[in-house]
């Protein structure tokens, strides 16, 4: 018999840098020009951000000699799907792309899901940067190398793990968020610090009245925690097999709402909701005392965050969307839930009856018989 190891881990250095400071975005043309100039670049922004940044982005590498194409998709998560990849696919295939091309996603979590998505897959992977414009984006998904995009039966359901060579965070983009966004990706800070860190959680709770999109030094900080505590679990954990579950806290709840409502909610609102439920199912289940459990909730309210499910809700869809989850497994689907601010209790299965009666559904269900 013939023994054959595939080596994998040692076949090449993916490290890479996270850099966060305000005013960075202006000095990424530069940055590229310097580290990629060579290379065949493809901008994969959104309607609004193209605007903001990235023709100017556009403009200053083109000035700095790189050769770049900018491509633009409808703003929103509606454009996370396999349409938009197939637009994509052409666009770039037309744009003259290369195995040694590059690939910068400019925006928020969309941005980045879907044009990380392109870079993992077109000709089998080419390189990608990460621009995160977003709070959501900067703090947790231009992180780590989750990409990926949304089918009609679930959310996040086709992707891959596509590391960046690069992500360039800038603190003064939030200057130009809507407040609503930016209370949307405060949702994953929340999670993030609940999850993984209790004196990060106890900080934000004490600046809770400072948290604003135009705060940058106290943003530039707590980005700087938050990407620090996601690399630290990357770095364990690239391809989710035990500690990085923990990043899921509220997302199964999360994503179900967001797919059964048809996108209706924003990412971070359904995750706060997600939250909020999955320590209710905690606390329900004996793991999380009720001084946490009302701690997480308060924090959540406190940013202005919904903690209860919408009233529209369709029981079925969202039933059914919960089984799709990704951490579904032989025996159902598993839960991240919460022992107290700071520490999970990944992989615990939830029985249906305690998920309708934790999401309020089973009033319901007996008042429609
Ligand atoms: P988004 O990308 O749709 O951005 C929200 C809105 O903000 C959009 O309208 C966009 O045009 C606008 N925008 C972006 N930057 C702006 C700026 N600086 N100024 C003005 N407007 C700006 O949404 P999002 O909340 O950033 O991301 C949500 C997505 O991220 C979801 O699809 C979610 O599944 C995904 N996600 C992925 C991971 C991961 O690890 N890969 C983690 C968390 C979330
Ligand atoms: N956003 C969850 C993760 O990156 O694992």
């Amino acid at each position: 018999m013939t023994r054959i190891r595939v080596r994998l881990d040692a076949l090449r250095d993916r490290s890479y840098t996270v850099e966060i400071r305000p005013g960075i975005l202006a000095e990424v043309p530069l940055l590229l020009s310097r580290s990629e100039g060579k290379r065949r670049m493809f901008v994969i922004t959104d309607s609004n951000v193209t605007r903001y940044y990235g023709r100017a982005l556009n403009s200053k590498l083109a000035a700095a000699g790189c050769e770049v194409t900018v491509l633009d998709v409808p703003a929103g998560e509606r454009s996370k799907g396999s349409p938009t990849v197939n637009f994509l696919y052409t666009k770039v295939f037309r744009g003259g792309i290369r195995r040694d091309s590059l690939i910068i996603a400019l925006g928020g979590g969309v941005i980045g899901d879907l044009a990380g998505y392109i870079a993992a897959t077109v000709l089998r992977g080419v390189r990608l940067v990460q621009i995160p414009t977003t709070l959501l984006a900067q703090v947790d998904s231009s992180v780590g190398g989750k990409v990926g995009i949304d089918h009609p039966a679930g959310k996040n359901l086709i992707g891959a793990f596509h590391q960046p060579s690069a992500v360039y965070i800038d603190p003064e983009a939030l200057l130009t968020l809507p407040p609503d966004e930016f209370r949307n990706g405060f949702a994953e800070v929340i999670k993030i610090a609940a999850a993984l860190d209790a004196p990060f959680f106890a900080n934000i709770e004490r600046n809770a009245q400072r948290i604003r999109r135009e705060n940058t030094a106290l943003n530039a900080k707590i980005l700087e925690t938050a990407v620090a505590l996601k690399a630290s679990v990357v770095e364990k954990d690239e391809r989710e097999t035990g500690l990085r579950r923990v990043l899921n806290l509220g997302h199964t709840i999360g994503h179900a709402l967001e797919s059964s409502g048809g996108f209706a909610l924003k990412h971070g609102q359904a995750v706060a909701i997600g939250m909020a439920v999955e320590a209710r199912i905690s606390r329900e289940l004996g793991l999380l005392g009720a001084s946490d459990c009302q701690r997480l909730t308060a924090m959540l309210e406190a940013a202005d965050l919904p903690v209860t499910p919408p009233r529209s809700i369709n029981e079925r869809a969202f039933m059914s969307a919960i089984a799709l989850d990704k951490k579904s497994d032989v025996s159902g689907t598993r839960f991240v839930l919460l022992r107290r601010i700071g520490e999970c209790a990944p992989g615990v299965p939830v029985p249906a009856d305690l998920i309708r009666k934790t999401m309020g559904l089973v009033s319901k269900k007996s008042t429609h018989g």
